[in-house]
């Protein structure tokens, strides 16, 4: 039997990934010493793939990553290695936007505070004066990053009557023409919306661009919704603005570090809902995931171009 590939992987990355690597590739846990053998490296986000996990296997020759957001993984060093950084962009922006837009009507209309009463014990009478939340349609949405994930929150915005306003690096005409959606500049867009949603990658830009100053300028009445990642806000400013109830509520499919440290306080605070990374997570958008990242895998170790490459050429 000829000798499988060996891969360093982020274990367990997807039993989607896994089975599709079956019979092809020998994955081989993250903390293998280093090993001249190894010729790949399959990630999803949590562990950094810098130039010293390179180094230590200097065979590598494809990083193919579960996912589109390449914030843990030095393109430049794979880039000087000649290492092509596969990713799986538009695939995942539907299933995305539908878990930032649950978590916005949930943040708004208190769902998840609401299960929460109705299943203990306090709920002896309906009251209609409890548990009263901020309307979602006929309000501002401010999608901050209008990029494919951030179009397709803007989409069931405009579905929900919404008005939409966005902010992003360069101003997206064709979105404005295309779904109704009008630019701003995000002290603007933070002070208008009744519901920011974060959709940004997480670069040295973006890291920390909602802070206490940014927070200050939101609506007491207004929620923060981030699909993106974690590092994008300050939490110890969040869990503040939260905790003195200048802020509706906080709805974070993402944080830093994830998970959270268990006795962190933001988990104690009723108006902020968290999910564990869920945004892509649905049983078809992971299988593409899947399929995407074992075809860039494999692409990568036939020395072929990848289907979707990311950073600088190699
Ligand atoms: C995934 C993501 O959940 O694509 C991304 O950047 O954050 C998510 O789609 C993740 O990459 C897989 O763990």
């Amino acid at each position: 039997m000829p000798t499988l590939p060996r891969v360093l992987a982020d274990l367990p990355v997807s039993a989607d990934v896994v089975e599709l690597c079956a019979g092809r590739a020998d994955l081989v846990p993250w903390d293998t010493p280093p090993d001249p053998g190894v010729e790949a490296v399959l990630t999803y986000g949590h562990p950094p793939v810098r130039a010293d996990l390179l180094d230590r296997f200097p065979g590598v020759r494809v990083v193919s990553n579960f996912g589109v957001g390449v914030d843990h993984i030095d393109l430049a060093a794979a880039a000087a290695r000649h290492i092509p950084v596969g990713n799986t962009p538009g695939i995942l922006d539907g299933a995305t936007a539908d878990i930032a837009f649950g978590l916005l009507l949930a943040a708004g209309r208190r769902i998840v505070e609401g299960d929460r009463y109705a299943r203990g014990p306090d709920f002896t009478r309906y009251d209609p004066s409890h548990m009263v939340g901020r309307e979602v349609h006929g309000s501002t949405l401010g999608v901050v990053g209008m990029g494919r994930i951030g179009e397709q929150v803007a989409r069931r915005g405009r579905g929900f009557g919404m008005r939409v306003l966005y902010c992003n690096r360069n101003r997206n005409e064709a979105a404005e023409i295309a779904l109704g959606v009008t630019y701003a500049k995000l002290p603007d867009l933070l002070a208008a919306a009744d519901y920011v949603v974060l959709t940004v990658p997480l670069t040295a830009e973006t890291r920390g661009m909602i802070g206490r100053e940014e927070l200050a300028r939101m609506k007491p009445t207004a929620s923060l919704i981030n699909v993106a990642r974690g590092a994008v806000v300050d939490l110890e400013a969040l869990t503040d603005v939260l905790r003195a109830g200048r802020l509706h509520a906080a709805a974070l499919d993402v944080t830093d570090p994830e998970p959270l440290p268990r006795d962190h306080p933001v988990l104690g605070l009723p108006n902020v809902i968290i999910t564990p990374h869920l945004g892509s997570a649905s049983v078809e958008t992971r299988r593409r995931m899947a399929e995407l990242t074992a075809e860039n895998l494999f692409l990568g170790l036939a020395g072929r171009p990848l289907k979707h490459r990311v950073g600088p050429p190699v």
